[in-house]
């Protein structure tokens, strides 16, 4: 017998014998082997065997360093519960060995990594992905993501990110669903049930970790790792329901953010973690710090020292500290102290086991090497291009310019016409770059190299290059029609990467007005990892096609609904704003006491004017009020006609429902998808309300001349809010309704609630 085999063999003999004995003990039965569903009993028999030293190193996650003696020594000892960031499956397994057979109780690592919109076959970046209103394609996008994550040994990703993000100078806008909680939250569990399916025990599926908890999209100044300041019945009204939802759908675990709330970290956050999270919503899995924020809750001038940080996120429930070394350096002195109860240790390592468990870790530890790694398949590749058409937004469309005609010379230019790298946005730490078909691949192999000029000009979103523009602008001049791909690297957006000047980097402007002025139709494709600044994009452009960073697939994806083979169908998750400093932007705004009207633009203001003559209501005398362009919006190559709005009845008890319903017409020439969006509007509340919120969406596909009619049930619960003393109520009063295609078009229907 392999001798390194035998503790975990013994262990096996008598956890079960302890469990039979606990199973006795507490309900009376005879002693048997508890089945492998009974995951509590094979946490108690185990944790009953467990050291304090053991407990605390399940709660101990360090970043992978390969098969290091130092390291090797600390999974023997037991002194390390999970590791991110080892992809290589025979590290892995070597890894997982020390741990499995040449540890005391032979307890398996958590290993993990960030595979955020795919592992190898990268999809759209989740802002992307909310692009498409398809909770479908994201479910799909992240089985794949799963499916070849886990091939490598990969069980735990860092995904989905849920923050609902309203200001787009904040970088990580990128990983985001958006702005509005609703679509945040629906988007949430569709990558929540592709990560985990129904039987998180199944080998090709990882544990999905939602992110951050919580309001880190608040960040002050939309400036990373910043303080927010979030009352509770707004937290609990915008940012906590995506978490909620996810919680609901059985995430396996979350992850706390690096924000201070009002000036409590979360990572200390007992209100937060244990009353909300554990109590309210009676959730049980595994809460992972962020990478070393318990330490920074020293500079964050919360704890004086590491060993504070140790205790105050112990007692909070932050169950695993990643890469602090607050745990593994402290707990113990920290319980011997009793300054953190051998209790409270046990529930946060109870929690890391149950996840441990529940991935079927302990009964099939290593990941199978035996098998072919199953990236890029055909079937892969296909549904990353399908996610990267359908996250397509189609803002501008003058005379049909687009689809483009056959038989055509197009100019091809931009920064981001031939981004191998870029085109795949921010958390690709996997990517194989060449595994990238770019805009110039696809657009080459669709209308042939022949009728395709390059003309990229500036070679990265940066560039300042004047003398490239030029050339670059002198062969657009033999084409019938400029192409032009421009945006961000995929560094200016992401995790630290925050901007204030949300306009085009480098030349790219400069360059957009010498090709306009060549006098050729210009279509502009945006190609991004934010909501930016586009307002003179739009102005020298006759079509603008917006595509957030579209990953591998996305230059067959932007050439098939370029040339009108696929029909673009995306709606923005996000607002984009008319200029910069226009931030924080969302549809779902207060209405204020002076709404904006009579808006007068600073060019507009005559000498000496007065100082109430230009309107004394909400605006900017420089951009307005408003979107450039509206949560929710995306335009066809078809039209849709939508009907009134009809109700099954204009008045619902507070404990009722009514049906909303509304007849769409595709009245164009081809087949097309649009988003039927229902918003509501309650007119008085004993808060400020909305003048919006978005309560449910049908994405349909109708033929020319279909006509579907859409139908949602509205629930009073779903008007429900939070009171200044947080406690959830339907309010009766009068309320509005729409359904439409964007959060700003359609006629209100009016009713109540009583
Ligand atoms: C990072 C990010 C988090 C990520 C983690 C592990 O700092 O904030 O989203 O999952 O560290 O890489």
């Amino acid at each position: 017998m392999n001798k390194k085999l035998f503790p975990a063999i013994a262990f096996g003999l008598l956890s079960l014998l302890a469990v039979g004995g606990a199973i006795s003990a507490c309900t009376g039965t005879s002693a048997e082997a508890p089945d492998k569903s009974d995951v509590e009993g094979r946490i108690e028999a185990l944790l009953s065997q467990m050291t304090l030293e053991e407990k605390i190193g399940q709660l101990n996650q360090l970043t992978g360093v390969g098969c290091q003696p130092a390291r090797i020594q600390e999974i023997r000892s037991g002194s390390v519960g999970s590791i991110l960031n080892e992809v290589d499956p025979d590290t892995v397994n070597a890894l997982q060995r020390e741990a499995v057979e040449n540890s005391r109780l032979g307890i398996p690592l958590l290993i993990a990594r960030d595979v955020i919109h795919g592992f190898k076959t990268i999809f759209p970046i989740p802002v992307g992905q909310a692009a498409t209103w398809n909770p479908a394609l994201v479910e799909e996008g992240a089985r794949i993501a799963a499916d070849e994550a886990s091939s490598v040994g990969v069980r735990w990703t860092f995904s989905p990110m849920v923050d609902v993000s309203r200001d787009a100078r904040w970088g990580r806008v990128a990983e985001s669903f958006g702005e509005d909680p609703y679509l945040s939250g629906v988007l949430g569990v569709a990558m929540v049930k592709g990560y985990q399916t129904d039987d998180l025990s199944q080998p090709n599926t990882m544990a999905a970790c939602v992110k951050h908890f919580v309001g880190y999209g608040a960040s002050e100044g939309g400036k990373d790792y910043n303080t927010t300041w979030i009352p509770e019945p707004h937290l609990r009204d915008v940012y906590l329901p995506p978490f909620k939802a996810c919680a609901d759908a059985g995430a396996a675990t979350f992850m706390c953010s690096f924000n201070d709330i009002n000036g409590m970290p979360t990572n200390a956050d007992k209100h937060l973690l244990r009353d909300i999270l554990r109590g309210e919503w009676g959730w049980d899995g595994l809460m992972c710090s962020d990478w070393s924020s318990i330490q920074q809750m020293v500079p964050q001038g919360y704890c004086r020292d590491l060993k504070e940080t140790a205790e105050k996120a112990a007692n909070a429930g932050v169950d695993m500290d990643m890469q602090s070394f607050a745990y593994i350096g402290h707990l113990k002195e920290l319980v011997e102290e009793g300054k953190v109860s051998e209790k409270t240790l046990d529930d946060l390592v109870r929690n890391v086991l149950r996840v441990k468990f529940r991935l079927g870790l302990f009964d099939n530890p290593y990941v199978d090497t035996a098998t072919a790694r199953r990236f890029f398949t055909a079937s892969n590749l296909d549904a990353s291009r399908r996610a990267a058409e359908e996250s397509a937004i189609l803002l501008k469309n003058e005379d049909g310019v687009l689809p483009l005609k056959p038989g055509i010379r197009i100019a091809l230019a931009g920064p981001m016409m031939d981004a191998r790298h870029d085109q795949n946005g921010t958390w690709v730490f996997d990517l194989e770059k060449d595994s990238t078909v770019t805009v110039l691949d696809a657009m080459k192999e669709m209308y042939g190299a022949g009728r395709i000029i390059e003309a990229q000009g500036l070679g990265f979103s940066r560039d300042k290059s004047s003398a490239a523009i030029a050339s670059a602008a002198a062969k657009a001049k033999g084409a019938d029609v400029i192409v032009y791909v421009c945006g961000e690297e995929a560094v200016l957006s992401g995790e630290a990467h925050c901007r204030t000047d949300l306009t085009l980097p480098g030349a790219q402007k400069e360059m957009l007005a010498r090709l306009k002025a060549t006098g050729k139709p210009v279509v502009t494709v945006v190609m991004t990892g934010r909501p930016m600044d586009i307002t003179d994009v739009v102005a020298n452009s006759d079509a603008v096609l917006y595509c957030f960073h579209p990953g591998t697939m996305g230059g067959p994806a932007i050439a098939n609904v370029l040339s009108g083979k696929v029909n673009p169908s995306g709606h923005l998750p996000v607002s984009l704003p008319k200029a910069s400093a226009q931030q924080p932007l969302y549809y779902s705004h207060k209405n204020t006491g002076r709404p904006a009207e009579g808006i007068t633009l600073i060019d507009d203001i005559p000498l000496e004017a007065g100082q109430t003559s230009t309107g004394c209501t909400s605006f900017y005398l420089d951009a307005g009020d408003g979107a450039l362009y509206p949560f929710g919006y995306g335009l066809s190559y078809t039209d849709f006609s939508y009907g009134p709005v009809v109700l099954s009845s204009d008045r619902m008890a507070t404990d009722g429902s009514i049906t909303a319903t509304c007849e769409i017409e595709n009245t164009g020439s081809v087949k097309g998808s649009t988003v039927a969006q229902l918003y509501v509007r309650d007119m008085v509340g004993s808060l400020c309300r909305p003048v919006k919120e978005l309560k449910g969406f049908d994405k349909i596909e109708l033929a020319p001349g279909e006509k579907r009619t859409v139908s949602f049930t509205v629930n009073a619960s779903d008007l429900a809010f939070h009171q200044a003393d947080n406690t959830l109520a339907v309010e009766p009063g009068d309320f509005k309704l729409w359904i439409a295609p964007d959060s700003e078009s359609g006629d209100a229907k009016d009713f109540i609630v009583e």
